[in-house]
Order: structure tokens, then sequence, then C-alpha cells
């Protein structure tokens, strides 16, 4: 049992403390919120269902004022209270994501803008230390807002004009770069207003907090009023296009034609609402699909190169395999086929993701009272899912806190949801495809290419929470193989 007062600052290392102290299910108010909190992969099981018919778990959170003054109970996916909607949603999503042009473009633009960031790496010279958490943020984000919107932020370059004077890379003339750059920078203010919002008392919010309050209002309304332009600006482009032309298979794209006679992806699941989105709607869903994608994916890659330097057998496993692959040559244009095959690299995405988790925690409350954990829970519970605490549980997992990829080489030796860095069942990430299709392109570049070394091998691995367990470490010097 614990409270807020008892907060010694990092949330999601003091939820994992209170795990060691507590065990598996135990309770804690955040304000007036109070959460059951659970940490072991059979105590979830109901949760995890993947129907959404008789599904009782579909709601993440109770009604809560903070969520409502972000405007984000009655739109988006994450905190929707709208089960209809939020499944409609869901349907338009999961359908862009698995579209074949889409994972196509993923690895086209993983691979080019990894080219990209190859060159200014070359511009700082064999000496420069490369903070691999913060160019991977910028890569993915390039990626990820391209794919998503159809328009580059260039975050790359930003970076590295901003971090390295001096050096100033060149924009391309006619991209708005300024502008889009600055959505990347958002996210982050996003999910400390996440935060705040849900767990900080109005009362607090409008009074003795309210400088803080206005402020993430006033980035909140920003990125509103961006998203908005970018909407507008595609639905006219869409409607000023032949219809005999084919469209750009951007996320934005797919669904601002979702249900309707354009459409890229196919009619949406339930005939009773397969209905175009509004505006709006697409807004909602589009900042919750980039917000949801960049920071969880980048940060692991941060994560992987220190345990690559930590761990020489599987770096030696990971490159022979890469090698054997590509034949030498990631330089040729990267395959889905290819990626099928790298099964050791796969396995070190899931050790790396089991130790840290970068989605660590999500929720659930139930429709109906229900048993969970062998006691009766009145409807409405709120269940707070630690999923760090379930990926590193010693009931589970042998050697739980030692980084052994080998242990997902079979999937027999993985219990049933022990492993849900990426949750699971109706509510689990819908992006789960693309995040190791990016990661492991990622790697077969990265070590395919180059010998990588953390600064600090011998260092504690860092990281803290912010919604995401953002990776402080990963900082590494490179050089090429065969320079
Ligand atoms: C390594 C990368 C990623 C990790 C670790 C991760 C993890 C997670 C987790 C833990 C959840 C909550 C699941 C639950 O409540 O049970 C989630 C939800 C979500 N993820 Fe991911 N994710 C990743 C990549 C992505 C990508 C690439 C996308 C989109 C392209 C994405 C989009 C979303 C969305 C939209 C949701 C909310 C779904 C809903 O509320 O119905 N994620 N993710």
């Amino acid at each position: 049992m614990g409270n807020l007062y008892q907060f010694p600052g990092d949330f999601g290392k003091w939820v994992n403390q209170l795990q060691e102290t507590y065990g598996d299910i135990f309770e804690l108010y955040i304000g007036r919120e109070r959460n059951i909190w659970l940490n072991r992969g059979d105590i979830v099981e109901k949760m995890m269902m993947n129907s959404t018919r008789n599904n009782i778990y579909l709601l993440r959170m109770n009604p809560n004022d903070g969520l409502d003054e972000m405007d984000l109970t009655t739109k988006g996916l994450a905190f929707n209270r709208n089960l209809d909607n939020w499944e409609l949603y869901r349907s338009v999503l999961n359908k862009s994501l698995v579209a074949p042009e889409f994972q196509k473009e993923t690895l086209n633009l993983v691979q080019k803008t990894f080219e990209e960031m190859e060159g200014y790496w070359r511009k700082l010279g064999p000496n420069a230390i490369i903070d691999i958490p913060q160019w991977n943020l910028n890569l993915v984000g390039d990626v990820i807002i391209k794919l998503t919107t159809g328009r580059s932020p260039y975050s790359l370059t930003t970076y590295f004009n901003e971090a390295y004077k001096g050096e100033k890379a060149p924009y391309p003339r006619s991209t708005p770069w300024e502008e889009t750059a600055k959505i990347l920078k958002c996210l982050e203010t996003y999910f400390t207003a996440v935060q705040y919002f849900l767990f900080m008392p109005s009362v607090f919010r409008h009074s003795l907090f309210y400088p803080m309050t206005w402020s993430l209002l006033k980035s909140i309304n920003w990125k509103q009023e961006k998203l908005k332009e970018i909407v507008k600006d595609r639905r006219q482009e869409i409607a000023i296009t032949d219809d005999s032309e084919p469209l750009r298979a951007d996320v934005l794209t797919m669904f601002i034609t979702a249900n309707t006679g354009r459409s890229i992806i196919g009619k949406t699941t339930r005939d009773d609402q397969a209905r175009p989105l509004r505006d709006d709607e697409v807004e909602a869903i589009l900042w919750e699909t980039i917000g949801g994608s960049i920071d969880v994916t980048a940060h692991v890659l941060g994560y992987i190169v220190e345990h690559m330097s930590r761990n020489p057998g599987a770096k030696a496993k990971v490159i022979a395999e890469i090698d054997s692959v590509f034949n030498g040559n990631t330089e040729r244009a990267i395959t889905l086929e290819d990626l099928e095959k790298l099964n050791y690299c796969e396995a070190v995405i899931n050790e790396t993701l089991r130790l840290i988790p970068t989605g660590p925690l999500s929720f659930r409350i139930n429709g109906e009272e229900d048993v969970i954990g062998g006691r009766v829970w009145k409807k409405g519970t709120q269940f707070a899912l630690n999923y760090h605490g379930i990926t590193t549980n010693k009931s589970d997992w042998t050697d739980a806190k030692e980084f052994q990829p080998e242990r997902f080489l079979s999937s027999a030796a993985v219990k049933k949801n022990a492993f849900l860095p990426f949750g699971a069942g109706a509510r689990g990430c819908p992006g789960k495809k693309i995040a190791y299709d990016i990661l492991k392109t990622e790697m077969a570049l990265l070590y395919g290419k180059y010998e990588v070394d953390s600064i600090d091998p011998t260092a504690e691995i860092k990281y803290h929470f912010n919604v995401v367990n953002a990776c402080d470490s990963g900082k590494v010097y490179i050089r090429e193989r065969n320079g």
C-alpha cells in the first residue's frame, strides 16, 4: 500500500520498488485515484483478450477531469471513453499499418534516413561521441512523421545544426521544416502533460500550479493548430487529385480516405460503423500514432548498443547473422524477407525490451465485477499494469535481471503473458510489427557496417521515466568495420 506522498522522483522505478516490497498485487493512491497495480503475467490474463466482444477490459481509465481538460476522453485512441469510436479508429489504424505499401516504405525511409545520419557522423570525425538515443529519436522522428503525414520534419538536420555549431547542414529549400520540426519537441512536453493532467487534482491545476497548466496547454494548443493545418491541406490535395491517379500511401491519406470511394485500405471491420472520419477525428489519431511510436521505438536502440558492448558473445552472433543475411552488403535495398531471417537480432530486441520496456505501464478498468488475482473487484476498479514488473518477474524468468537473448530462441521457454512490452490483446500495441521492422533494419545498418563501442561499458545503464522509459546511456564511439 502506498500513496503519492511517498513518491521519490521517478514514477516507473518507484513502482518497481513497491513491487519488491509489497508483492505482485498492491494498491496505490495517486491524488484521489485508487489504482490496483498488477505485476505478474498470469494475473493480467483476462485483460489481454484479443476479442472486443464480451471483453470487459477495453477501457483504460475511469472518468478523469484532467484527461477531459486535455480533450482526450472523447477523441483519439488511448483514453477515449466512446468504445464504438475507439473500435472504428483502431480498425482504420490497424489496416493502415499492415498495408504492404506502408511496410515497404518504412524500410526504404529508415535506410535513406540512416544514410543521411551517416553523412553527419562523417563530418563529426572518427573520435566523436555519438549519443545513439538522441540521434535515433531524430531519425525515427523523421521516418515516422514522413510515413504518417507525408511531410519531412528534417529533425536530423536540425539536431546536427543545433548540437554541432559551425558545421551547419543545408535544409532542402522548399521544405517548411521550421514548423514541423517543432512537433517532435512538442511530444516530450505532451508526455509530461499527460502525467500532470492525469494525476494533478483540478483544484491545484487551477490555483497554485496554474503557470504550469497554462504553459502545458499552450504547447497542446500549438500542436492542435499545426495538426489542423496538416489535415486540412492534405484533404484539399486529395480532393484535387484526379480519381485515376494513385494516392500517396501515408497514414494520413489512409485515415482521410478510410471508408470512402478512394480508400487504400479496404473497408473497416464493422459494417454498422464503416463511416469516413471527420478532420478532428483524423487529427487526434494522427497525433497518437506519432506520439505512440517515436520515443518508445527510438530509445530501444540506445539500450541495445549498451547490451552489445557488455556482451561480446551476443554482439558477435548479431554481426555473424547480419553478415550471413546481407553478405557484407547492407547498402542494397533491405527487404521484409531479409528481416524475417534476423532471428538472433529479434531475440536481442526482445531481451532488451524485457529488461527495460520502453512503454512500461498501462491501465485497464473492469466494465463488470470480476475476480483478479483470487479477489473480487467491483465494477470500475482501475488496474495499473506494470509491464516492466511483469517482464522481469522472478517467478516467470530465471536470472531475471541477466541479459540472455537465447531465452527467446525457443518460444516454449517464454511463459504466456510473461513478456508484454507491447501489451497484448485488443488494446495491445498496433505498431509492434513496424517497431520490429525499424529496429531490425537499424541493427543491420549499424552492426553491418560499424564497430560500435559504449563509451563506458562498465557503468549502470541509465534511464528515466516520462511515460516512456527514456535511455540516458547509449553514448558510443563508432568506426567503419573495414576502415
Ligand atoms: C518498441 C516500440 C514500441 C513499444 C515498446 C510500444 C509499446 C506500447 C504499449 C505498452 C502500449 C499499450 C498497450 C496496452 O495498453 O496493453 C502501446 C499502445 C499503442 N501503441 Fe505502441 N509501442 C511501440 C511502437 C509503436 C509504433 C511503431 C506505433 C505506431 C506506428 C505504436 C502505436 C501505438 C498506439 C496508437 C497505441 C494505443 C492503442 C490503443 O489505445 O488502442 N506503437 N504501445
